[in-house]
């Protein structure tokens, strides 16, 4: 018993920055920034706090699955930072919604939709489960320098959600971590305790760009060649790759390697940026409501982040195809 996925949802940030409007205060360039990694615009959390965009994304989720919140068994939120170290970004939708189940966030970067599907797998497994929330929700860009050309252009803000339900759509999962704060770190909270005598300096984003992109590029890859190779699928079988949105130039390099034809690649890199956890839910959601998703489509999600953490899986998407609520991007 693994899951089946009943219902997506997302929550993007009204405030849309463009390339050029980063241009107007950092020594960049649209040209530089959409020909290096396909971005040419985010969203920015400005009136939203990380627990409203989650909770948004939430209800959409819960709306969509036809799921009330008295209803759910679990939730699961993954986050490099919801609004409070304690409580949890979970405790927090839990209260908002008004669900009664348990709560708790994990944090995997990038990988955290992989990581908490495969734990809310481990809970279908169990039979201690009927109805599974799994709220990936960031605000990236309270985590940047934007001093820092190299790093606050890649990122932007959003959550999404998925309701999980009984079924056996998960067909492989793999997970990977192989801890390196050298090529990828956020400093944590300093505090103001007199005997603790050092300053960790300011919260924000510090990376090895060039390290990160040749570990995405194999990591990527790799992740969905094991994972359909653990389906028993063959990579002609799969119907779409969603993977992580860090790079435009990353998805193309792991397509090449994966011989896969560009339109079996989805993305939202142009519009959305990386938006750490939420990236693979949110074009999950966007993928569900403009009709791209085919009743029993294999997908391959695969994704690198922070820690360094992979993850990959394949997933057999069982609703109907809906008729299309967004436009294509
Ligand atoms: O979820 C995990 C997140 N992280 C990633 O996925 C990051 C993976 N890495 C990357 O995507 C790429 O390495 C970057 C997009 C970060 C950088 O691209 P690059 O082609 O590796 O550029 P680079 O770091 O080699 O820098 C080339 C030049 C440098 O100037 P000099 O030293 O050659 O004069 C940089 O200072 O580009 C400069 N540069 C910029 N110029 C204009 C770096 N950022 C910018 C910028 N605008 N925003």
């Amino acid at each position: 018993m693994s899951f089946t996925i009943a219902g997506t949802g997302s929550y993007l940030p009204q405030k849309v920055v463009t390339n050029d409007d980063l241009a107007t205060f950092l020594d960049t360039s649209d040209e530089w920034i959409s020909t290096r990694t396909g971005i040419r615009s985010r969203h920015v959390a400005v009136a939203e706090t990380v627990t409203e965009m989650a909770v948004a994304a939430a209800r959409a989720a819960l709306a969509d699955s036809g799921s009330a919140p008295e209803q759910l068994d679990l939730i699961l939120c993954a986050t490099l930072a919801g609004e409070y170290i304690t409580p949890s970004l979970s405790c927090m939708v839990q209260k908002e919604l008004g669900a009664c189940c348990p709560a708790f966030d994990l944090n995997a970067a990038c990988s955290g939709f992989l990581y908490a599907l495969d734990v809310a797998a481990g809970y279908f497994a169990r039979g201690r489960v009927k109805k599974v929330l799994v709220v990936c929700a960031e605000a990236m860009t309270r985590l940047m320098d934007w001093t820092d050309r190299s790093t606050c252009v890649l990122f932007g803000d959003g959550a999404a959600a998925v309701v999980l339900e009984p079924g056996e759509d998960l067909l492989a999962i793999r997970l990977s971590a192989t801890g390196n704060s050298d090529a990828l770190h956020i400093p944590h909270v300093s505090g103001n305790c007199p005997y603790s005598g050092y300053d960790r300096g300011p919260v924000s984003l510090v990376m090895n760009g060039q390290e990160v992109y040749k570990f995405a590029v194999a990591a990527m890859s790799q992740g969905v060649e094991k994972a359909a190779a653990e389906a028993g699928i063959a990579l002609e079988d799969i119907a779409l790759v969603i993977p992580h949105q860090a790079n435009m130039r990353i998805l193309e390099a792991a397509r090449k390697k994966l011989r896969m034809p560009a339109e079996k690649i989805a993305s939202n890199i142009g519009q959305c940026g990386n938006t750490s956890a939420a990236s693979l839910p949110i074009l999950l959601d966007q993928l569900n409501r403009q009709g791209r998703l085919n009743k029993g489509d294999l997908l391959a999600l695969t994704a690198f982040g922070g820690g360094l953490t992979t993850g990959a899986c394949i997933l057999r998407w069982a609703r109907e195809r809906k008729k299309a609520e967004e436009p294509a991007f």
